[in-house]
């Protein structure tokens, strides 16, 4: 067994997880404990090495597939995901592990986190998912090294195929839910977009899944929720569009748009009226970035497509500039 101590609790989170502030188990506890230690292999197949990183309800570990070196595979290393233990007891925690992998399937897309399978560890009833296993910094880890925001170059590398990884979800019918910086890795070949464990189907699409209430897991980082999320509202791609603007903000300028506040908070304070353009942003693109960080959903009129013809426009030259004036 991997002994409760290599579990992950919230309490032990480090620089590469993400903050206890954001995690409160809202799901009524069960009376007995159901979950079982994770096994050290899980369906006689993937031995579980060591932990790659936890986040407000899960833990990913690196694996290797038994199964895939048998057959010679140089490369027989997975990484599974599992919800820890203190989600892992509730009843429907397998169900929420599955929406994730039934939700991120759907999508084909070179900037988001390719699945493989999700299972069920017979002997002990936990559900994981494995995945392709990624190495580098998340987007949380590349800020603390970059204090003053990226340079444009740099920063529209990670924006553009960010916001296309997003596009890509919401064409397919598919709502992310937590947005922010730990969701995001820079993989060796490009970046990838996880973590659609708050994620929902577009009405009507997938009726089959469990339908969880976000209500119920109050697991997500407040200060890059929308601020009808906040308000007790279902989730919309519009809401995500706060999410991602938050991000692009604070990759441009090494600052939170809002002082790290929650949208409510914010609003209340009128922060909006003194948002700045990041220094490091050219102003063609701030139209569109400022709009998507609008606290009113009525006001958050962009969607990623529009996010991404602006932030891929190449500015406009001198003479535009002087006929605009
Ligand atoms: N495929 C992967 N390869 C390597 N590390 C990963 C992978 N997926 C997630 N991680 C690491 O594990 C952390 C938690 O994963 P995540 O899916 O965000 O869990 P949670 O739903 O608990 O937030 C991530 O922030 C990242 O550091
Ligand atoms: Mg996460």
């Amino acid at each position: 067994m991997i002994s409760s101590s290599a579990q992950p609790s919230p309490a032990s989170l480090d620089r590469s997880t993400e903050e206890p502030e954001a995690v409160s188990a809202a799901l009524v506890r069960p009376q007995t404990s159901t979950a079982t230690e994770l096994p050290e292999i899980l369906c006689k197949r993937y031995k579980i090495e060591r932990l790659l990183g936890v986040g407000g309800m899960g833990a990913v570990y690196r694996a290797r597939d038994l199964l895939r070196e048998q057959y010679g595979d140089p490369d027989p290393y997975v990484a599974i995901k599992t919800l820890n233990e203190e989600f892992a007891e509730y009843p429907d925690a397998n169900a929420l592990l599955y929406t994730e992998f039934a939700l991120t399937s759907r999508l084909r897309h070179s900037n988001v986190i390719r699945l493989y399978a999700f299972d069920v560890d017979p002997h002990s009833q936990r559900a994981f998912i494995t995945m392709e296993p990624l190495k580098g910094p998340t987007l949380d880890q590349l800020l603390e090294s970059h204090p003053d925001g990226l340079p444009w170059n740099e920063f529209r590398d990670i924006a553009l195929p960010l916001i296309e990884a997003l596009a890509c979800a919401h064409e397919r019918g598919v709502l992310h839910g937590d947005l922010k910086p730990s969701n995001v890795m820079l993989a060796k070949d490009g970046l990838r977009l996880f973590d659609f464990g708050l994620g929902q189907p577009v009405q009507g699409l997938l009726n089959g899944l469990p339908k969880l209430s976000r209500k119920r897991i109050a697991a997500w980082t407040p200060r890059y929720a929308a601020l009808e999320l906040l308000n007790g509202e279902g989730l919309t791609s519009t809401s995500d569009i706060y999410g991602l603007a938050c991000v692009l903000y604070e990759l441009s300028s090494g600052l939170h748009p809002y002082s790290r506040l929650t949208a409510k908070q914010a609003k209340s304070m009128e922060q909006d009226k003194s948002l700045q353009k990041p220094a490091n942003l050219p102003a063609h693109c701030w139209p569109a970035l400022r709009q998507a960080l609008a606290f009113d959903k009525e006001a958050r009129r962009v969607d990623a497509r529009g996010l991404l013809q602006a932030f891929s426009a190449s500015a406009p030259g001198l003479f535009k500039r002087l006929l605009r004036r």
